[in-house]
């Protein structure tokens, strides 16, 4: 049996279902006079339970499962646990004990982000209650633990202190009792939320989903809210707003809240006859809430609801941004998320100018916040194509770098937080006035800078795996990226700028970043790879006009 030193934590956490009657943790512990110790936690009978055993520290344990399938489990608790975060332990398969498992293998795999986050394993989306709180960056995110595909809801949590180094930390919220116990009739779980930061406590809002399987009429969505004062322990949620307003439809979620002067205002996700739409509520004291009006309504066709909206005062202007369920562009992309500039005055949004949140569309639900001075945001990583790979402990999802956020007349610019930087590694290349081919880059993360004097047509290899391989494009139909032999092939997925000037690439395993001149767009899109070596190709037209290329390695997070 393989043991497992407590170190500084002082509890377990496993999340159980039975595979036969009986389905049992259980947990061993040798005391010092040599006699033994044996706590047994039962599995849930049709779903995973969450398990939470005390331990002591520094306490070796023999931990096995019995009859049961354990989704996920790690170990928590200690009294710095925001430092500690969280051990994840895995089961052996020769002898069904488990051990701790080194964090930087497990993430070096083809299909694994190094630098990008995403959780241990299992399904992620939505990023929920981002915020900064004494000292940390908090990010909290829409997760299944169980599998690689969506289904009833937690909340997973991970802090920072740089925006790129992340620490794991434990599950925070469950999908309600009544729904894991009823799964074959009934769906839900945590959705998505938001978190207000103060000095001392913090405040988040959150959808609380129960529906039938097929969302209908039946559905019930709700707003409630928690707090938290360290963020390890959080209050009970309280529900804030019972029903959707008469003209809104069953879907009424992701609620974002900001203050404007001396009000507080929620955004929230919904459509109105037929149109997707942004709903607007006010507040003076963050508790009672009442419906305003509907802050964006878009007059596009088939767009489901308004996902994730979001709402924010920014270099003197206000932006509205959100996600089009359901929707088809005319590119063929689908799920795009889009961006409204304007002015904000007596509750009323004028719309001055929109635009494409991230022309690659495979970047959903973005969310931001604030924290002196700078306009954060981080949007999911998706997958729009079915073009997930699923791998044996592999995660489906992942985030997207930390965006610095800012309106130049009228248009959203979006810059990598200048954090980032300090995971460059190796030089690959420096020069210009040539094209460049690099065809075997080991572990396939890189960063890409180039520049050019004027706008040449150039296509750019970021990406290759047999037949299959994804670039970045500039031709006489302007920037897009284009992939080859995947299931998103024929897509257009292209970028709104007159001109290339300045590119800023990011190629992490399975995903590809590009930021085009200094921000002005953005794109993520998934390419998964068989292998972890990677290549960078740069063949422009006039290579004359490549003023200057540096590409370099980009290092793992997760040491
Ligand atoms: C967007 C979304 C949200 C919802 C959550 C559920 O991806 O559908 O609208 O709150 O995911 O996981």
């Amino acid at each position: 049996m393989k043991k497992v030193n407590s170190a500084k934590y002082t509890c377990l956490e496993v999340f159980a279902r039975q595979t036969a009657d009986g389905g049992r943790v259980r947990v061993l512990t040798r005391k010092a006079d040599g006699s033994r110790e044996t706590l047994e936690k039962p599995a849930g009978a049709n779903y995973f339970a969450w398990l939470k055993i005390p331990l002591r520290e520094d306490t070796e344990y023999e931990i096995s499962s019995e009859d049961c399938e354990v989704s996920l489990c790690y170990l928590s608790g200690g009294a710095h646990p925001l430092e500690t975060g969280v051990r994840y332990l895995e089961k052996d398969q020769a002898d069904g004990s488990f051990y701790i498992v080194d964090q930087t293998a497990w993430y070096d795999g083809p299909t694994r982000e190094t630098y990008h986050f995403s959780p241990w394993k299992n399904w992620i989306n939505d990023p929920n209650g981002l915020c900064w709180f004494q000292g940390y960056y908090h990010m909290f995110y829409q997760f299944n633990p169980h599998e690689q595909q969506w289904s009833n809801m937690y909340w997973g949590h991970a802090v920072s202190r740089d925006l790129v180094h992340w620490t794991h930390l434990p599950v925070v919220l469950a999908p309600q009792e009544e729904i894991l116990e009823n799964q074959e009739k009934v769906k839900g779980g945590a959705f998505s939320g938001c978190a207000v930061a103060s000095d001392d406590e913090v405040v988040f809002y959150l959808t609380r989903h129960k529906g039938p399987l097929q969302d209908g009429e039946e559905t019930v969505e709700q707003q409630w809210m928690m707090q938290s004062r360290d963020m390890i322990r959080f209050s009970e949620e309280t529900c804030v707003i019972g029903q959707p307003p008469q003209e809104a439809s069953f879907d009424f979620r992701d609620p974002k809240v900001l203050r404007i002067k001396e009000r507080w205002y929620m955004v929230l996700g919904s459509a109105i006859a037929g149109q997707g739409a942004i709903l607007l509520y006010e507040s003076a004291d963050k508790k009672r809430w009442e419906y305003v009006c509907p802050l964006v309504r878009e007059g596009k066709e088939k767009i489901r609801c308004f996902e994730c909206p979001d709402f924010m005062e920014l270099d003197g202007k206000y932006m509205v941004i959100g996600a089009w369920m359901e929707h088809y562009d005319e590119c063929g992309r689908y799920q795009m998320s889009r961006y409204y500039t304007g002015t904000f005055k007596d509750g009323e949004f004028t719309v001055e100018n929109d635009g494409w949140f991230d022309f690659g569309s495979n970047c959903y639900a973005m969310q931001s916040f604030e924290h002196q001075g700078r306009r954060i945001s981080i949007g999911w990583i998706s997958d729009f194509y079915e073009e997930h790979v699923p791998c044996e402990n592999g995660a489906y999802g992942s985030m997207t770098i930390p965006r610095e956020l800012h309106i130049k007349d009228g248009k959203l610019y979006m810059t990598p937080v200048q954090e980032i930087r300090a995971l460059k590694g190796k030089t690959l290349y420096e020069g210009k006035g040539e094209n460049i081919r690099l065809p075997k880059i080991e572990g396939n993360a890189y960063r890409a800078g180039i520049r050019f004097s004027e706008n040449t047509f150039f296509s750019i290899l970021l990406g290759a795996d047999g037949e299959k391989s994804i670039s970045l494009v500039n031709c006489e139909g302007g920037l897009h990226i284009v992939t080859k032999g995947v299931k998103s092939e024929g897509v257009c997925f292209k970028a709104d700028v007159e001109e290339v000037r300045d590119l800023e690439i990011y190629v992490d395993r399975r995903v590809a970043e590009v930021y085009v001149n200094g921000g002005e767009a953005a794109g993520t899109k998934v390419f998964y790879n068989s292998s972890t070596d990677g290549c960078f190709a740069l063949n422009a037209e006039t290579p004359e006009h490549v003023a200057w290329v540096e590409v370099a390695c980009m290092k793992s997070i997760w040491h």
